[in-house]
């Protein structure tokens, strides 16, 4: 799959359903299913339910399913997750690629042809002073050129694309082209407040998109208004204005 297999502005939002029950799950998926084009599943949810919250994405929507667990461990372990991981159906799956290229090589050879494998690069929750306390080296505490070199190891290890905020996605786009698929988390609408947001590198929809993002994820800002569904039109309406700007 490349990014041309996206056609319309609602399908290029990710909504994370970053809940904490089936029950709750649900709600979101049928709120949500004709507004969004990829239902993620973090952490939470899927530790606490397991697999079958992914059969319920795939038996009751036509949206593609993201898993989101953001392998980090040797490479013999994220190749038998990976492969256990392959049984679900699923479209998008994530590994860190912070460490050197044998993890990712391990994520990417053991995946199925049409699950695409992403990098996660810097998390959008950094700041640089967080990457200087990690005891990052002096060249590449600069977020930017940070994302830069993941993506590069993500990129030549074989994986279909990386996760950045919306500042980093215009130089990888220009690096590694326009096959290479971005998703952009740490979206925030200007109209949405969202109260102690961890969110730290942000753009708005219409910043990302218009920067090259395939994808964005937008969790808060369309969970928690008043009109979830109502919330992720008005997303899909600044995508459309952003794409039609730049065609
Ligand atoms: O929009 P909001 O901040 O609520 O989105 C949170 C979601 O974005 C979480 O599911 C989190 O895992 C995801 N995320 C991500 N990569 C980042 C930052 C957040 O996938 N760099």
């Amino acid at each position: 799959m490349s990014n041309n297999n996206i056609f319309l502005p609602h399908e290029r939002v990710i909504f994370p359903l970053d809940v904490s029950s089936i029950d709750e799950a649900k709600r979101y998926i049928h709120l949500l299913k004709n507004n969004i084009g990829v239902f993620k599943v973090g952490l939470e949810l899927f530790v606490r339910e397991g697999p079958k919250i992914l059969k319920l994405i795939a038996d009751e929507t036509h949206a593609k399913i993201f898993l989101d667990l953001k392998f980090h461990d040797i490479p013999e372990t994220v190749r038998r997750a990976q492969r256990a991981a392959n049984a679900h159906g699923i479209d998008f799956i994530t590994v860190h690629c912070n460490e050197e290229t044998k993890l990712l090589k391990a994520a990417a050879d053991s995946t199925k042809k049409n699950t695409m494998v992403l990098g996660i690069t810097v998390l959008t929750s950094l700041s640089k002073k967080d990457i200087i306390n990690s005891g990052i080296k002096k060249e590449l505490q600069n977020p930017l050129n940070l994302a830069l070199h993941r993506a590069e190891t993500a990129n030549k290890s074989g994986c279909d694309g990386v996760v950045c905020s919306g500042k980093e996605v215009k130089p990888i786009k220009e690096i590694f082209g326009n096959d290479f698929i971005v998703v952009v988390p740490g979206v925030r609408p200007s109209w949405s407040k969202i109260s102690n947001d961890d969110q730290s590198r942000i753009a708005t929809p219409h910043e990302a998109i218009a920067n090259g993002a395939d994808y964005i994820v937008v969790g808060r800002p369309i969970r928690d208004a008043g009109n979830p569904a109502d919330a992720a039109k008005k997303i899909a309406d600044e995508i459309a204005k952003a794409l039609n700007n730049s065609s």
